[in-house]
Parts: C-alpha cells; structure tokens; sequence
C-alpha cells in the first residue's frame, strides 16, 4: 500500500520563503468554521502588502471573485490564497473545489493537506494511462535520455524530484488508506493539473512576480496569467486588455514585429498589407534605418516623426485607442534594437492617453538584452509584460504578467486551457529564477557579449556582409547580409547558415544557427553562459565559414 505524502517537506524546502512578513496570515472575513467549504464576500479589494505577506504589492484594485477554501486544510488554503491575489480567475473554469494537488499515482491525487482523492477527471481527460505508470515513465525517461529516478524504477517509498529525496509516509497528517494502488505507478507531482491547484504553482507564481517587482520598472506586475506558448500568452494579454475596456477596441501595435502565428498574436504581427488583417489592429512605425548597424548605437535621435506619427492616429481613433504592444527590439523582424528614447516615446504616449502598454519580451526575457529584463535595459514600466522562451529554459511555459486589475477583467475559464500552470511548466519556472538568483550569470555573459560583438563586427570585412545589430553587453545579435557577386543577400545568408554548420570538417565542431531571419539576417543568440574560450572557437568557425564562401 502507497503511504500519504507528507507536504511539509515541500513547503519547508520552498527557496521563496515570503519575504519579510512571515508566513501568509488568512483573511479573518473568510475563515472557515467547520464548514466543508466557504467563499468570503466577493470584490475583495487587495490592500496593503503586509496583509498578504507574499512579498509583493499589489497597487491596483482589481475585483476579485470569492475566495474558496475547505475546513482542515491549512496547506491548501495557503496554496489558494497565494493563487487567489496571484493569478486572475480566468485562468481557471469554476470549480468549488479549487483542489490543491501536491502527488499522484495511477488513479490516485494527493492534496496538499494529505488527503487521496480518486482522480475521476484525469487532469482534462489527459492522464489516459493514469499517472506515473512505470513503464511509461521509463520509455519516456529513455527517449529524452533522462536516467529513471528509483522512485519510479523500484517502488520504493522515496520519491526522488531531482536531487532532493522527498521522504514520504512518515509524518503525514492524517494517514488514509489508499485502496487499490499498485507498484504499476510511480509517485510524484501530478503531471497534469487542470482547474486544480499545485504547490509548484503557487511557488512559481511567487517566485515570479516577487522577481519581476523586485526590478526597475517591474512595479505594475501584480498577476499571472500562464499559458504554454508565446503566442499564447500574447493572445491572453490581448483578451484581458481588451476587456478591461470593452469600449477601447483598437490595438496599435509596432510594424515588422513578431508576436506569434496564432489568433490575436498574429492579429498584431507583420504589417498591414498581411493578408488578413484584423481591422482592430493599426500599425506604427518601429526605428530600423536608425538602428541598422551597432556603428549607430550612439547617434542621436530624431523621435519627430515618431511623435507625428502617434499623433496622427490619435487624431483618427481617439479614445477607441485602448492598447499598444510593441516588442523591446523586433527580433523575428531582423533584429532590430531601437534607441530606448523611442520606446520610452511609445511608453509616455500610452501614460498620457490612459493606453494600456504591452511589452512582448517573449524573446528577451531573462538576460538577453543585458539586464533581466529589457523593460530594465529599455527603462520602461510595461502594464503588461509577457514573458516565454527562457522563462523554462526549454520547458513549454510561457505568461502574461501584469496589472490586476486588467488581467482580473477576464471571467471565470475565459483564459484556461489543458496546459497552462501546468506542474511542468511551473517547476522549470521556480528553477530558472532560483539559478538566476543563486548565480551570477549576467555579469560574465557581459564581458563576453563584448568579445562576441567585436568578433561579428569583424565579419564586416567580408563584402556580403552588410551590417551587424544587436544590444550592447546583451546575447543577441542579427548579421546581415548583402548582395554581392552575383549572388543574392538571402544567397549569403544561407550559404554563412551552412558553411557555420559543416565548420571544420566531418567530425570536427560546428555552429548551429538557425535559417535566416527576414530572409537575411543570420541571428546569434549563444546561451547566457557561454565562456570567453568557447565563443572564440565558435567566432572562429564562423569566419573560417566565411572566408571559405569566397574561395573558388
Ligand atoms: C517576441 C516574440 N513574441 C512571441 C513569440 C511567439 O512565441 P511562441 O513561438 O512560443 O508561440 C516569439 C517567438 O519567436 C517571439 O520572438
């Protein structure tokens, strides 16, 4: 027989401790008394951080719906009170249970509180198999080249989460027999959590918009609202904007960027001779003749026709103006990085018309710009932000984090589906901000942004090579290329493309770059944590990639 897991060993190891306020306090007007479960009165108004005590303020007045809790359940109302202010209530379809998972196992759930729960909902029909079947985990494991942990592999009473042993069974708090379990099924956060709640949620919540608050110009991300793309997450943002002012339909959004290929993402893609344009979305003009090579970082800037520009469609559109998105630099457009006094122009219009500013940093979000985020890079203070790509590090996760009270604007399953919050996706966003807060990774990814620069530069004596663009001390860079020879700029780009692939001969390194961007533009984009040695091997094979292209 499967013993209960005991949660506290979760808890205790929690490495986002609420920060300096102690443990959350519950709200006295919402205290349940021998009831099975309650709501406290709806439109709670968040007031004061020390309140709360999660370690971040919330400015805003958002109109929160009931908050649910259930009697004897003390670790799962802390999970639904940190998620109750931390995330809007779209993520989730109602449900009165808002049950806080922490373990699984075939057909068993483990709620935070230690208490099984047949599991009759499968995540949403998803965990067909059950979840952990052992042989299943195995192939899995197998085929990513994981190494099967022995809680999974032996049925021992020890499930292993990475490298921390989780000890289970021994101090429960109040043992229940578990009828029917198996040693089939391995035991361990359940791998889907569908209109459900998970420990690793709640920390992922925390850990997350403490981090962005603790940031210059992180103050207005108050709540997040996950989802499990890019495109996704930009789709959420949109939704909420346009329903905290349903009267405010138009969405300016900045030409040539690139937000995603699906629904409103791709609504705010491109430009306006696209086909199928949405007629909700009118396009500005993003700096690219001011920004076309690095040589130009520290020319001055003429934000005239920019100002002209947003003055006209505010002429046009007027109040019907609700929402700006732009990207800090148009990445999939070229990798252009403007002059922050450009975004700041964007940012000073949205304040002064009461537009909601979004800021995509799906692809710059964790360091790549030089800073943590490029609203800190840029000196911006987005209502929204949303965030992807590094957030997992390579796990599927990806949030609109932003205003309160826009986000709350959604109701209820407005904004939820299988995946979002998911235990997964929420873990590798806890252990992404838990490396960047236990190392140092910006400060050495610094001195080695230079040297990259300077060996991209470098490519400049090859005559294809036009131009080179990327943000000073950051790890992303565009080389673009030009017609030459005969041969065309896009002709260039991929011949660099494979000539940097095949590198220095069969068997011997390379470097992996993908397919060219608008069609000439070669992206660099190197892990933060490339050293000095390994980027002059990798610039290296590049320009012996490039000198090999003019050899007959
Ligand atoms: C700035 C930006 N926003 C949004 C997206 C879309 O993200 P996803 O591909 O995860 O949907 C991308 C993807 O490249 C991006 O670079």
């Amino acid at each position: 027989m499967k013993p209960t897991y005991d949660p506290s060993s979760v808890i205790a190891t929690d490495p986002f401790p609420a920060q300096g306020n102690g443990p959350a306090r519950f709200d006295s007007t919402a205290s349940l008394v021998g009831t099975d479960c309650t709501t406290s009165s709806s439109s709670i108004a968040i007031q004061t951080e020390d309140e709360r005590g999660f370690g971040w303020t919330v400015r805003t007045h958002p109109v929160l719906p009931p908050r649910i809790e259930h009697a004897q359940e003390p670790k799962g109302n802390h999970i639904r009170h940190i998620l109750h202010f931390g995330e809007p209530k779209s993520l989730r379809t109602y449900t009165p249970t808002q049950a806080a998972l922490v373990r699984a196992s075939g057909v068993w759930l483990w709620t935070a509180d230690g208490r099984p729960l047949y599991d009759f909902t499968s995540g949403v029909l998803v965990a067909n198999l059950g979840h952990y079947p052992r042989s299943w985990t195995r192939k899995w494991f197998a085929l990513m080249g994981w190494p099967v942990a022995s809680g999974f592999e032996h049925g021992s009473d020890h499930g292993q989460v990475g490298q921390e042993s989780v000890t289970l069974g021994h101090s429960a708090p109040r043992p229940c027999p578990v009828p029917g379990t198996t040693e089939d099924f391995g035991f361990a956060v359940p791998l889907t959590a569908y209109n459900a709640m998970t420990t690793v949620e709640a920390e992922a919540v925390r850990a997350l918009v403490q981090l962005l608050q603790s940031r210059p110009g992180g103050s207005r991300l108050e709540q997040v609202l996950w989802a499990a793309s890019g495109s996704e997450a930009i789709q959420k943002a949109l939704w909420a904007a346009l329903a905290f002012q349903r009267d405010r339909p138009m969405i300016l959004a900045t030409r040539y960027g690139f937000h995603g290929k699906k629904g409103l993402a791709q609504a705010v893609t491109g430009c306006e001779t696209d086909a199928e344009r949405d007629p909700r979305v009118r396009f500005i003009s993003f700096p690219m003749m001011e920004c076309r090579d690095v040589s130009q970082r520290d020319q001055p800037f003429d934000p005239t026709p920019y100002e002209r520009e947003l003055q006209q469609v505010l002429h046009q559109f007027g109040r019907k103006i609700g929402t700006l998105i732009t990207e800090p630099y148009l990445g999939g457009g070229g990798s252009f990085h403007p002059p922050k006094a450009y975004l700041q122009l964007l940012q000073n219009f949205c304040r002064e018309n009461d537009i909601l500013f979004i800021l995509d940093e799906v692809q710059s979000n964790f360091g790549r710009t030089g800073s943590l985020f490029a609203f800190e890079t840029y000196g911006l203070e987005p209502d929204i932000v949303v965030l992807g790509k590094g957030l997992g590090n390579g796990v599927p996760v990806a949030a609109a984090v932003g205003r309160a009270d826009v986000l709350s604007a959604l109701n209820y399953g407005d904004a939820s589906d299988t995946y979002s919050a998911h235990p997964l996706g929420c873990a590798a966003v806890v252990a992404t901000i838990s490396e960047y807060l236990s190392r140092d990774v910006l400060t050495p990814m610094r001195a080695v942004s230079e040297q990259i620069e300077r060996g991209l530069v470098a490519l400049r004596k090859f005559p294809f090579v036009a131009a080179v663009r990327g943000e000073k001390g950051g790890m992303v860079w565009g080389v673009e290329m030009q017609d030459y020879a005969g041969r065309s700029a896009s002709d260039w780009a991929n011949a660099f493309v494979l000539a940097a692939y095949r590198g220095q001969g069969p068997q011997q390194p390379g470097v992996h770059l993908l397919g060219p961007l608008a069609k000439k533009v070669v992206r660099i984009a190197p892990p933060l944590i490339i050293t000095a040695d390994q980027a002059h091997h990798a610039l290296q094979i590049l320009h012996e990639g490039a000198q090999s292209l003019l050899e007959p």
